[in-house]
């Protein structure tokens, strides 16, 4: 089977949640870079990782790479890299995204077409032809230039892997799939544990949690580019992937799983989602403004995504809001709250400064993802048989 090096892009700040994805499903990690991993795989790993990853962003075969500091040098590395191996006669490609920091090359839509001229001579002289047609399948090609540092990979997503395929309607402003199911792998929470989300919009977290408590993985119901490159990824590792997760579904599991929010709208919105994702039995939505959040159990958890203003009205509100998030959490007894917000006055209105603190990206948005540890439940007495 071919060897690949394969390259997992993530939200910067979540580079660790990846990696350890990474680990589990079984590969080795060769380097963790700013939001973005290099692993070792075969075509196999090409499936898995696409089926199974919740915090990547898309899988990329890294074609190569090289130093350029010119047009010419950028040409002629392009023209380097055996392209052949993965880009039949047939097929359609181009460079879909560069992307520059602190590079003598910046200017994306030159570095697209320069290095689209270059591998179309490259693929000239390995196919002894003048020119292609490219009506067979897409190869989606994205570079990054770090210091002048040239890495090239071929798309093997498409649609980002964020996109699950079960949210077909959204909030104002909904959280990313990857992103939310990331904040949630980086809490303690797991499956048999309480989980509330009091803002939750079209329903990501509660059904992110839902999904992870049920084992489905997240590519599971949707499709990819690379199924359509049998020469590279050989057709059965999808159906492969595609059984393993099946295999591992467990919809039987008990859950706690709760979404709230104060618009009626947002509650159907979320239940549909919840529905197309095959998780609705496994998590219950209402209708509760946060003022009425309250909860009889103990060491539950609050994992959300309040307002934070993205509207002028809305900004004026955020003090008293975050008063009353602080004060509805004091009143849960032995709970964790973790929230994710760009509200930059959150501790303060809040009430009480979090006992860890992480900033992350949300694309360009500089957000904070705030954890306010609970205790630990106590450990369960093993059932003597
Ligand atoms: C930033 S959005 C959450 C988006 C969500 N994470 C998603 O992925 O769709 C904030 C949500 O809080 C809701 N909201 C605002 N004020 C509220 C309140 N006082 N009580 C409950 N929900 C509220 C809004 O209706 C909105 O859906």
């Amino acid at each position: 089977m071919r060897k690949f090096e394969l390259i997992a892009p993530c939200h910067f700040g979540l580079e660790a949640v990846l990696k350890k994805e990474i680990i589990d499903l079984g590969y080795d990690v060769l380097q963790v870079e700013d939001g973005r991993i290099t692993f070792f795989g075969d075509e196999e790993a090409v499936s898995r990782a696409n089926v199974f990853l919740r915090s990547a962003e898309r899988i990329l075969i890294k074609v190569g790479s090289f130093h350029a500091e010119t047009f010419e040098e950028l040409f002629q590395g392009t023209k380097g890299l055996a392209w052949e191996e993965y880009i039949p006669r047939d097929g359609k490609f181009w460079v879909a995204k560069a992307a520059s920091v602190k590079s003598k090359l910046f200017s994306p839509s030159d570095i697209q077409s320069i290095m689209k001229k270059a591998m179309v001579e490259r693929l000239k002289e390995s196919y002894h032809a003048g020119w292609f047609e490219e009506n067979g399948a897409s190869f989606p090609v994205r570079v990054f230039l770090m210091k002048d540092e040239v890495t090239v990979g071929l798309d093997t997503t498409g649609e980002s892997l964020h996109k699950r395929g079960y949210r077909k309607l959204t909030a104002k402003a909904p959280i990313a799939e990857n992103l939310a199911a990331s904040l949630i792998m980086l809490t303690p929470w797991r499956g048999d544990r309480i989980l509330v989300d009091p803002f939750c919009g079209s329903g990501t977290f509660p059904i992110e949690a839902a999904l992870m408590a049920a084992n489905m993985a997240p590519g599971m119901n949707r499709s990819f580019t690379a199924e359509n490159w049998p020469e590279v990824v050989a057709r059965r590792n999808w159906y492969d992937a595609v059984d393993e997760a099946g295999d591992m579904v467990d919809l039987d599991v008990v859950t706690d799983i709760q979404g709230y929010d104060i618009d009626d709208k947002m509650v159907s919105i979320a239940r549909e989602n919840a529905r197309l994702a095959g998780v609705e039995k496994l998590i219950h939505f209402q209708r509760r403004p946060l003022s009425q959040l309250s909860h009889p159990k103990k060491y539950g958890f609050l994992i959300t995504n309040p307002p934070y203003g993205e509207r002028l009205e809305e900004k004026a509100a955020l003090p008293a809001l975050y008063k009353e998030i602080g004060e509805r959490f004091a009143g849960l007894d032995s709970w964790s709250m973790y929230l994710i917000t760009a509200y930059e006055n959150a501790e303060r209105d809040i009430g009480r400064k979090a006992d860890k603190n992480r900033k992350i990206y949300n694309g360009m948005m500089k957000t904070y993802f705030y954890q306010y540890l609970g205790p630990r439940p106590p450990k369960r007495q093993k059932q003597e048989d």
